[in-house]
């Protein structure tokens, strides 16, 4: 028997340790599962992987021991996560020691307050600090109590901003206002350029090292305008700016399991180009695990990924946007990010960054993250495309284009007024 060394799988219930710790599956082992039972939830792990004892898993102090002679992926409610054997140079938290502080800006928001309680449950938190215009101490008395090892403060209003983001290692960005039906998400242009232009202000004085999540609509152009403030105050860095494109993967992920009646955990789509209809471009030749779809499916997919927010906003029917599936997605991304920064070999997300792989200045495509955000840009991407795929990244690139300038411009115009 293979000799055993204790691995700690850092979560504050495994069910939140599901929805935060997902690696893309571009790195993610698609081995065969199996279903272990514990308590209050279900831990589906990788079978087959040398040294996984599932027979000694155990629950202690809100983390899930593992027994295991080295480094394993395993998979929890769906989600592939990682697990480390303690004595590993390279793991994440070792007993749960919390090592980021995090800001959520519009914490107090549909999308925002879902984010902070799963941020709240990530064991890669040690402060989770929550700004919003609207009152915010109820939703961070609330978090509160939640019996994780983050601690949650609260901040309202201008006045308060410099102390929400004062040395954060990770800002992430829902504040806006979300779409409303028949609004696109180029309608919401004005308001919210504004407010992240002026929030990415307070974030160069700060805490101009953090990385910065950006969910808050139009990302094809909020993230522009983040850059050109941050280079204004003379403190981009290209490799801490991210566009949340996550909740395209996610969705592109769920909609082709169902399609092709594939194991969730198994499927990994690559999106790249933006995140606005046709500039979403699912990459379906590259799902993993290989499948074949006829040229009438990958229409149906591809138009069905590029329009799901819209399906959300008929669906609550002026009750706002996709906030719970977003707020999981984001919780995914900035788990992906601090995973990086802790040091973790093999992050991979989709990401809207800046970019060198086609003549645009922004891009998304997988991105290897690192303890110093963007570690590579996955150019393979878009090589070996179809041609399908190649006349639609033709397409998107114009729109795409236009949306970036238009946000250059926003800040731009904003700056010189000052
Ligand atoms: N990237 C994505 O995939 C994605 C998906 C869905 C929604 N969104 C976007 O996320 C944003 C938020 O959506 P929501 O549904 O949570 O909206 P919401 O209206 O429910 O919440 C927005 C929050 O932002 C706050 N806010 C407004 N101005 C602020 C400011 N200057 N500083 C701090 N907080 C401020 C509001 O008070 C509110 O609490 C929208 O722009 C929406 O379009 C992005």
């Amino acid at each position: 028997m293979a000799s055993m060394a204790t691995t700690a799988f850092h979560a504050a219930t495994a069910a939140n340790r599901a929805c935060l710790s997902s690696i893309a599956a571009s790195s993610a082992s698609p081995a065969s599962c199996r279903s272990v039972s514990f308590s209050s939830f279900r831990l589906a792990a990788a079978s087959g992987l040398p040294g996984l004892s599932l027979s000694s898993a155990s629950v202690r102090g809100g983390f899930v021991r593992l027994q295991s002679d080295g480094v394993s992926k395993v998979s929890v409610q769906g989600m592939p996560v990682q697990v480390r054997a303690d004595s590993s140079a390279s793991a994440g938290p070792k007993s749960g020691s919390s090592t980021f502080k995090v800001a959520v800006l519009g914490a107090a928001g549909g999308i925002g307050q879902p984010l902070s309680l799963l941020i709240k449950m990530s064991p890669f938190v040690s402060e989770l600090r929550l700004y919003d215009i609207a009152n915010v101490k109820g939703v961070a008395a609330d978090l509160s109590h939640c019996n994780t090892p983050a601690q949650v403060s609260a901040y309202t209003g201008a006045g308060e901003l410099a102390g929400a983001l004062k040395d954060v290692d990770l800002v992430i960005i829902p504040a806006g206002v979300p779409r409303k039906p028949g609004m696109t998400r180029d309608d919401l242009f004005n308001i919210n350029a504004g407010i992240v232009r002026s929030l990415v202000e307070a974030v160069a004085d700060h805490c101009p090292n953090a990385l910065i999540n950006i969910i808050s609509n139009p990302v094809n152009s909020t993230v522009p305008i983040a850059a050109e403030v941050l280079k204004a105050k003379g403190v981009y860095d290209p490799k801490k700016v991210f566009g949340v494109t996550t909740l395209d993967v996610v969705r592109a992920n769920t909609f082709v399991a169902q399609k092709k009646n594939l194991r969730l955990i198994d499927v990994n789509v690559p999106v790249i180009g933006g995140h606005a209809g046709i500039t979403i471009l699912p990459l379906l030749s590259k799902t993993k695990p290989t499948v074949e779809f006829m040229p009438e499916e990958v229409e149906e997919l591809t138009v069905r990924i590029q329009n799901a927010g819209t399906e959300v906003v008929e669906a609550k029917a002026g009750a706002g946007s996709a906030t719970l599936s977003m707020a999981y997605a984001a919780a995914r991304f900035a788990e992906s990010c601090m995973r990086g920064l802790d040091g973790d070999s093999d992050v991979y997300e989709c990401a809207y960054v800046q970019s060198e792989v086609t003549d645009l200045p922004f891009f998304a495509t997988t991105v290897k993250l690192g303890k110093k955000g963007v570690e590579e840009i996955v150019g393979e991407d878009l090589s070996g495309l179809t041609e399908y795929e190649k006349k639609a990244v033709e397409a998107l690139k114009a729109e795409l284009k236009g949306s970036i300038e238009k946000g250059v411009q926003f800040a731009n115009k904003q700056a010189a007024a000052v």
